[in-house]
């Protein structure tokens, strides 16, 4: 099929490029010039495992333009992949969707669907058809269809998706965009455009809420003596609850979880809903991205201790910075005057523009010389791989702060070295 995207972000990019490679011949449109110029030249703005490599194969049925009007056209299906920010009241910014959508009511033809993947709140797509509805009088159809890819891991979700979820209030519309994901074979849920939309928020809401529940009975687990590896275990092998989104730690982060939990409970609070588990999501993650500084300052005085911080990203596989946990910590702890050495495979760059204080290095083990104490913020395999009697050798105090529980405490305590996890 002829497909156009708007949007050369995450969702708008890793979704182009996946379905080039499913045979599609794909237009990229995007209003940032110089993006639009280096991936002309193969050069991919994020760093996302697979994606460069995915363009260079599919380049013959990829086209990146800044010209929306002559590329649209000839497009059978329009995807809007752009970014909805949060706003200052936790809602979702719409503004860069509805520009689009004007955008493109000037310029389409007879029959094209117009697909809207950004993550947007219910009544957003009835809205946008209202707009086209002004400007354009022949036929159309405006689908929902959230997207579930993970960063990081984002080609491999989008093509084997537990499932792919399309919205529409035209039933013919629904079987063209299916036919596009009939390859994948998965299950395909057909709902009505605001049920779709909602679907989006809930399902991220909902992981979000396993994080924040995991992360209360880990602080639990520390008071009374229990170990949050096996009680995750333990409740993850029952089908009920399973396995995944039980991991312990820090907090999430990242563009989605802590923008769509906030802006879930705008439209709750803007529909008289008290969506009171929500909150305390929220108010949980908060609080659980402070306790590696909690736990570090109960040990020793912050002002001139020299501290290693392993991973910057807000998870592994990814440069991405936003809501990150790691510039909480930074921030605390160089406004309590201790000496970081930091290390990330390819995050650094970005937070050395932000604390500049702060000393890359150029592997985990650099980071650790005289450190009198070590954070572990991203699980990358670097970090989770680390050699522990070099470890303490290399540390003036030994003393492991692991925000991931990734390291073998029961190793880390018998050589010496003072181990505090996450509930465990
Ligand atoms: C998330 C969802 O998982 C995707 O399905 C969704 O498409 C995406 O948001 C989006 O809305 O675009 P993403 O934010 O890329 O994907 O990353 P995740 O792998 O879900 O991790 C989110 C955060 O949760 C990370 O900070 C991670 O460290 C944390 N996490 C995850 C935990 O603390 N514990 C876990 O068990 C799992």
């Amino acid at each position: 099929m002829k497909i156009a995207v708007y949007g050369s972000g995450y969702v708008g990019l890793v979704t182009a490029v996946c379905l080039a490679d499913l045979k599609n011949q794909v237009t990229c449109i995007d209003i940032d010039e110089s993006k639009i110029s280096n991936l002309n030249k193969g050069l991919v703005p994020f760093f996302e495992p697979g994606l460069d490599e995915l363009i260079q194969k599919n380049k013959s049925r990829l086209n990146f333009t800044i010209d929306a009007k002559s590329n649209l056209k000839s497009a059978e299906i329009i995807f809007i992949a752009v970014g909805t920010p949060q706003r200052p009241d936790g809602s979702a910014e719409l503004k860069y969707v509805f520009q689009v959508v004007e955008d493109l009511s000037h310029n389409l033809t007879d029959n094209q669907l117009i697909v809207i993947k950004s993550t947007v709140p219910p009544g957003t797509c009835q809205a946008a058809e209202e707009i086209i509805k002004k400007n354009f009088s022949g036929k159309f159809a405006v689908l929902s269809n959230p997207e579930f890819l993970r960063q990081g891991s984002a080609i491999y979700d989008f093509m084997n998706p537990d499932r792919v979820v399309i919205g529409t209030s035209k039933e013919s519309a629904s079987k063209l965009l299916a036919k596009l994901y009939a390859p994948l074979k998965c299950p395909i849920v057909t709902t009505d455009l605001i049920s779709s939309e909602l679907i989006k928020y809930a399902s991220n809401s909902f992981l979000a809420t396993k994080i924040s529940f995991i992360n209360s009975i880990a602080n639990l687990s520390e008071k009374v003596g229990a170990n949050i590896d096996d009680i995750a275990k333990g409740m993850g092998l029952d089908k009920r609850i399973g396995p995944l989104f039980l991991k312990a730690g820090i907090g999430y982060g990242g563009s989605c979880f802590p923008k769509d939990v906030k802006a879930l409970l705008n439209i709750s609070q803007t529909n008289n809903i008290d969506f009171k588990i929500l909150k305390a999501v929220d108010e949980v993650n908060e609080s659980q991205r402070l306790i590696p500084l909690q736990k570090l300052e109960a040990k020793l005085t912050l002002k001139n201790a020299n501290i290693a911080v392993l991973g910057l990203a807000f998870k592994p596989d990814t440069d991405d910075l936003r809501e990150a946990p790691s510039l909480t910590i930074l921030k605390s702890l160089l406004a309590k005057g201790a000496k970081i050495k930091a290390w990330d495979p390819v995050a650094e760059e970005k937070v050395r523009e932000i604390y500049q204080e702060v000393i890359y290095c150029p592997s985990p083990y650099e980071a650790l010389e005289d450190a009198d104490a070590l954070i572990i913020i991203t699980e990358w395999p670097q970090v989770k791989n680390l050699n522990l009697t070099k470890v303490k050798n290399l540390m003036r105090n030994p003393l492991i702060i692991d925000g991931r529980n990734v390291l073998n405490k029961k190793q880390a305590t018998k050589l010496g070295i003072t181990y505090l996890g996450i509930g465990r």
